[in-house]
């Protein structure tokens, strides 16, 4: 019943599957696509969809790709074991597959996620943090799924090593981008193009790069003043808006698109490795729609 349950969530509920399209072109790019590199693909967005789940009920989060997130339609004891379904599904196949690069890599990207997830709730309301510890939480959070996909897909495909890092280099930098663009949605997204609600970083003490960046480059009264308003929580009640124009301009949004599109030169300079023209291609487009995405 439980399982029926879940997989008609996961029916209802899909989102972009960048992970697994990643994942399948890196393969495309050296060789031919295998049951092999399908069931990598699919192992990776069940990992993803997991954390995801475990992730809105940590965060508190209602709406998630356009429905109730697990944690609102039911509560935070069935995320818990819907997410841990999820995962232990995902590792059981790669077993049941035979697959030990891939549990290789996808067990230490999983346990990597943790420790990311685990050290961005140790930094919750730090308005000094900087941009080295934003990176390294959004490097294992979100980045390392995506680098483990990546240097999997190429692994299946049939890369000799030195094209393995390459891919991994290539996933690592699109993730760190990608999650730099995530961020910046969340200042200036809408609920209803994104799916999930925006604005819910900063409530949830979560501080990015676009405030990070804002905060250091302001005068000296606008950041007193912009720090007291988010200490005391005074943006919840009417001043989300200020929010808003402070981030913008002091150029943390320009900033941080600035950093997600050097990110993404980095990701296309390491696809020379990648054989295939086609696979080349639409592997330079993944990193263009990363950082230029609209959801
Ligand atoms: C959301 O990931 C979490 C982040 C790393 C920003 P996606 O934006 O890939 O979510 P879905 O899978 O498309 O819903
Ligand atoms: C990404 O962080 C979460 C994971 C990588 C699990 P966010 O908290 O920013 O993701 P969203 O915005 O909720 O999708
Ligand atoms: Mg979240
Ligand atoms: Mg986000």
């Amino acid at each position: 019943k439980i399982a029926a349950m879940i997989g008609a969530h996961l029916h209802r509920a899909f989102g972009k599957r960048f992970r697994p399209t990643l994942l399948l072109l890196a393969t495309r790019g050296f060789g031919a696509v295998s049951d092999e590199s399908v069931l990598g693909a699919v192992v990776v967005e069940l990992i993803h969809t997991a954390t995801l789940i475990h992730d809105d009920s940590v965060d508190k989060s209602l709406v998630r790709r356009g429905l109730p997130t697990v944690n609102s339609a039911w509560n935070n004891d069935v995320a818990i074991l819907m997410g841990d379904y999820l995962y232990s599904k995902a590792f059981s196949i790669l077993v049941k597959n035979r697959m030990y690069e891939a549990m290789d890599l996808l067990a230490e990207a999983t346990h990597r996620m943790s420790q990311g997830e685990l050290r961005q709730i140790e930094q919750k309301n730090r308005l000094d943090l900087t941009e080295a510890e934003y990176m390294r939480v959004i490097e294992e959070k979100t980045a390392c799924l995506i680098s483990a996909g990546c240097e999997f897909g190429a692994f299946s495909g049939g890369a000799d090593p030195e094209a393995r890092q390459a891919m991994f280099r290539y996933g690592r930098a699109v993730g760190l981008a990608f999650q730099i663009t995530d961020d910046i949605f969340d200042y200036l997204g809408s609920e209803n193009v994104m799916g999930k609600a925006m604005g819910s970083d900063l409530e949830g003490g979560k501080i990015t790069l676009p405030l990070i960046t804002a905060l250091r480059n302001a005068s000296d009264p606008a950041r007193r003043e912009m720090r007291a308003m988010i200490q005391n929580r005074e943006f919840r009640n009417g001043h989300w808006g200020d929010v808003v124009r402070f981030v913008t301009e002091n150029g943390g949004v320009e900033v941080s698109e600035e950093r997600s599109s050097a990110l993404a030169r980095e990701a296309e300079a390491e696809l020379d490795h990648v054989k295939d023209d086609v696979a080349r291609t639409a592997l330079t487009d993944a990193v263009r729609y990363a950082v230029t995405r609209r959801r």
